[in-house]
Order: C-alpha cells, then structure tokens, then sequence
C-alpha cells in the first residue's frame, strides 16, 4: 500500500488528522525514550500518525531507542514520519533515506531546493521502491520562510518570474510526492498552493498553537493534516489537547 493510502486509511480509521510531533526538550536518553513511550499512550487514540525529528533520534540512536518509538506508533496503527528535511547530493539522501526505512519509518520529509537529478530522485527512487513515501517542504512554517520559499524567482523552465514556493508546489506534483509541507501560519499561502495540488498531494501543516497557527483557518484553506508538538506535548493533558484538536480539525473540514 502507498504512504498516501496509508495515511489515509489512518485517518480514517482514527477519525482524526492530527499528527503528534514528539520533540522533547533536552534530558537523558533514557528518560526521553520512556516520556516519549507515555505520551504515545496517552495520545494515540486521538491521532492519525507520529512525526519524530532529528532532536529526538540523535540522543536515542536510530536503531536502538528511535526504532522503539516507531514500533509502539505501528502497534496502534499509527503510520511515522520521519523530519529529517532531507538535503544534501543524491548519494547522500539515497543512504539518509534508506536508514530510515530500514527502522521502520513509513516517510521522510525533504527539501525541494537540491532539485531532483543527484538530488532527490534517488530518495524517490528508493521510497516508492519500498511504498514508503516522500513529503516535501513547500512553505515552512516560520517567520524566515518568506526568505527562501518566499522569494520571486525566475522559473528555470519557463523563464518567468514566479515565486519559489509554487515552482516548488509544481515540483511536488511532478515528482509525485506523498506529501507537501505548508505551515499553518500562513493559510493564504496554503490555499494558493492547494490550488496547484488539487487532492494529488496532500498539504501537511505544521505551526498550529505555539507558532500561532489556527487549525480552523489551515484545515479551511486546504490542509489535509495538522503537526502538532508543543500545543499537545505542554499542555497539562496532552490527551486532552490532541483530543479537541482532533475534534476542531473534524468540525473544520
Ligand atoms: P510545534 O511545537 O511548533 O512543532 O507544534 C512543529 C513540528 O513541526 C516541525 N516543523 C516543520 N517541519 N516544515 C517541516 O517539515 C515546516 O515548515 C515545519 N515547521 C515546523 C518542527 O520541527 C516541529 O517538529
């Protein structure tokens, strides 16, 4: 089955859209495998998928304290992404990539500005090879993203002056991604590249809470799911958090 077939069939089945970002803050490994465990358990009844980032997978090591994570999230159904903003030559990624799935994550997030020829074709190559899938960044979610995804360049096809963030909705759309970072701090930006992805490739936003962004306006202007971290993670009741995100997320769309 695709990751896109994945997610959804998750969705479905959990009636949510919202993707827990477990980012811990800084402690031993030890602890921050067992918290990470505890919060999984509280949440996963609320949640579609777990995305982890390299802050979490450098201090437990890939194979011995991520790869845990990642089995626990499969024991509940919960398909895992892995934020590791691919982006180096292809040789690179193409290894980047396949460790990752080789512990277990369903996707990895990659940057469209190494291009695809010794870019990210390799990681394609090898994701689509295994049916794990590729979600690339569109229009991060903070202040500084307008300095590059924000930029008006000239378009290397075309020629024409257009802005970086939808050649790069084109390119997710060409290159077949599962998925298409838009942060949910700008829901403008989220409707016009919506607009070029149509329901091809999903828009995953991150932002909501703590980076201000507003899960009624994201899910309005077309995004399919919701990164959330520190709007669950530090909230008194992370279960209760996930739960009413959960349920504004389903009364929005
Ligand atoms: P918070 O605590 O702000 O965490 O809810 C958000 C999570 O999502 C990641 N993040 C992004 N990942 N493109 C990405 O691929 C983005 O534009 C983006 N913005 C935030 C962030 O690292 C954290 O894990």
């Amino acid at each position: 089955m695709s990751f896109k077939q994945l997610m959804e069939d998750a969705s479905a089945k959990m009636k949510s859209s919202i993707i827990l970002a477990l980012d811990l803050e800084k402690d031993k490994p030890t602890r921050l495998l067992s918290h990470s465990i505890r919060l999984l358990e509280a949440t996963h009844p609320y949640i579609c998928a777990l995305k982890l980032n390299r802050q979490t997978v450098l201090p437990l090591g890939l194979f011995q304290g991520a790869k845990r994570i990642v089995d626990k999230a499969h024991e509940y159904g919960l398909p895992v992404i892995m934020d590791a903003k691919i982006n180096d030559i292809g040789n690179t990624n193409r290894a980047i990539a396949e460790y990752y799935f080789e512990a277990g994550f369903d996707a990895v997030i990659a940057s469209p500005f190494v291009g695809w020829e010794e870019g990210l074709q390799p990681v394609f190559e090898v994701a689509h090879k295994r049916q794990k899938g590729v979600i690339v960044l569109v229009y991060m979610s903070h202040r500084g993203a307008s300095e590059g995804y924000g930029q008006l360049v000239q378009n290397s096809k075309s020629r024409k002056l257009e802005h970086q963030y939808k050649i790069f909705a084109q390119k997710a759309a060409e290159w077949n991604a599962d998925g298409a970072v838009v942060g949910a701090t700008y829901p403008e930006k989220i409707r016009e590249i919506h607009e070029i992805l149509g329901d091809k490739v999903p828009i995953y936003s991150p932002g909501v809470g703590a980076q201000g962004g507003d899960v009624t306006a994201a899910v309005k202007a077309g995004a399919r799911y919701l990164i959330v971290g520190r709007g669950i993670i530090q909230a008194e009741s992370p279960a209760d958090a996930a739960r009413r995100l959960r349920d504004v997320a389903q009364k929005s769309r």
